[in-house]
């Protein structure tokens, strides 16, 4: 695909052809053709196991495997394969670094806000569990923090800075290389949460400077199931392993056992292979579309969607007023009505699916909002386009004179 064609991309997603507009994109992404006869591919060719056996379909499999591990480490710009370990999703990624880290009593993990909870309450559980201190950065209520903050709080007791680089709710872009630098300066660690930003920005590890990237396949066109954690080099022989077992070890003896190199050391039992070569060919099907393209584009519909809410009356939008500073969601409120009922009339009058509730974000939603119910949230992807912005513009308008 040379230039950005949003009718060509459309016919690769079978579910659009039902007349929806998915505006979900933050929960989970449409999956395209492509991947989806990836998948079918290794379950009609070659299924087998992968890194255990000497035939062809094992051979045929272990080697699409490793393929999609390299495809998506070159996607975030990582050294190698080595480098990302496959997990479920971006939850599991985050609980693997609590596991990885040998936490001692006195030690600190710096967080914020506006954190998703898989990236909060894992943290409030080492804090529990190890006698660490859990510090709670705040930002303003569009979701701008002051670096000046991370400076006052990230000392030497500091071990691990975890922190998102895209609000899920607000949909504002964090300054994580900036938080990086303060982090590496106190040898503290930094994880970042790009379950909402790898699926949209193009992503660098390297200029971002992190030692864990977490993210989420099927946020980013993958198999439901797929996800992975980037570690930095310098500690893929440092941090433990989540689970160990068959497939991560280098040698076993009576008393002892030497793991494997990286990754296999991280991917205990049999992986979900069918899931991690899809979401191989969902890299793929990203880098030719090209995440430059997709990011221009969806900068345009989040630019139209915060334009026309911001025109209706009783609409309250939350987050960056300039659509500059956020990437592909818009939460909002409709004075007077409960978040679930716009989703549901949304969904019932016009097939519009967008998601309500706290968005797994209760922290920023009672702290930073004042909103217990949460907002209803409407998010795009390289599918959706101007005409259905206008779309779901006008539905809105109809659902707000509904309600006067
Ligand atoms: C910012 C953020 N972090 C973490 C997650 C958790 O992702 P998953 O459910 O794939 O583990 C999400 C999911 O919505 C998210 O938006």
């Amino acid at each position: 695909m040379e230039l950005f064609d949003v009718q060509r991309i459309r016919e690769d997603f079978p579910i659009l052809k039902k007349g929806i507009i998915y505006f979900d994109n933050a929960a989970s992404s449409l999956t395209p053709e492509q991947v989806v006869q990836k998948v079918v591919e290794f379950y009609h060719e070659y299924r087998a196991n992968v890194e255990r056996g000497v035939h062809r379909l094992s051979q045929r499999a272990s080697q699409e495997y490793e393929e999609a591990h390299e495809t998506i480490a070159g996607f975030i710009n990582a050294p190698s394969g080595e480098n990302v370990a496959m997990m479920r999703n971006t939850t599991e990624g985050i609980n693997f670094v609590a596991n990885a880290l040998d936490w001692r009593k006195g030690d600190k993990i710096v967080t914020t806000v506006i954190e998703h909870h898989s990236n909060y309450i894992t943290w409030l559980r080492v804090g529990r569990r190890y006698g660490v201190e859990v510090e709670v950065v705040r930002s303003d209520s569009e979701g701008r923090f002051d670096l000046g903050d991370f400076e006052k709080v990230i000392d030497d007791r500091t071990r691990l800075v975890a922190v998102t680089k895209v609000s899920n709710v607000l949909g504002c872009i964090v300054p994580v290389e900036k938080i990086a630098e303060i982090a590496h300066e106190h040898s503290a660690y930094i994880l970042v949460d790009g379950a909402q930003s790898i699926p949209h920005l193009k992503t660098d590890v390297k200029r971002m400077d992190v030692d864990f990237l977490a993210f989420s396949g099927h946020k980013m066109l993958g198999p439901t199931g797929s996800g992975g954690l980037y570690i930095r080099s310098e500690l893929l022989y440092e941090v433990e392993p989540l689970c160990i077992g068959g497939g991560t070890i280098a040698d076993v003896s009576l008393e002892s056992y030497e793991l494997a190199r990286s990754p296999m050391r991280f991917e205990a039992g049999t992986p979900a292979i069918a899931q991690v070569i899809g979401l191989g060919e969902a890299v793929r099907y990203l880098e030719r579309v090209g995440m430059g393209e997709v990011e221009r584009h969806e900068r345009r519909l989040t630019e139209r969607l915060v334009e026309g809410l911001a025109e209706m009356e009783g609409v309250e939008i939350y987050g960056p007023r300039d659509p500059k500073d956020r990437l592909g969601i818009v939460s909002f409120n409709v004075k007077g009505m409960n978040p679930h009922d716009v989703a549901l009339t949304l969904d019932v009058s016009a097939k519009i699916a967008v998601r309500s509730g706290h968005h797994c974000a209760l922290p920023l939603m009672k702290e930073l909002l004042g909103i217990p119910r949460g907002s209803v949230r409407a998010s795009t992807y390289l599918y959706n386009t101007v005409e259905e912005v206008e779309r779901f513009l006008g539905e809105m308008e109809d659902l707000i004179r509904a309600v006067k």
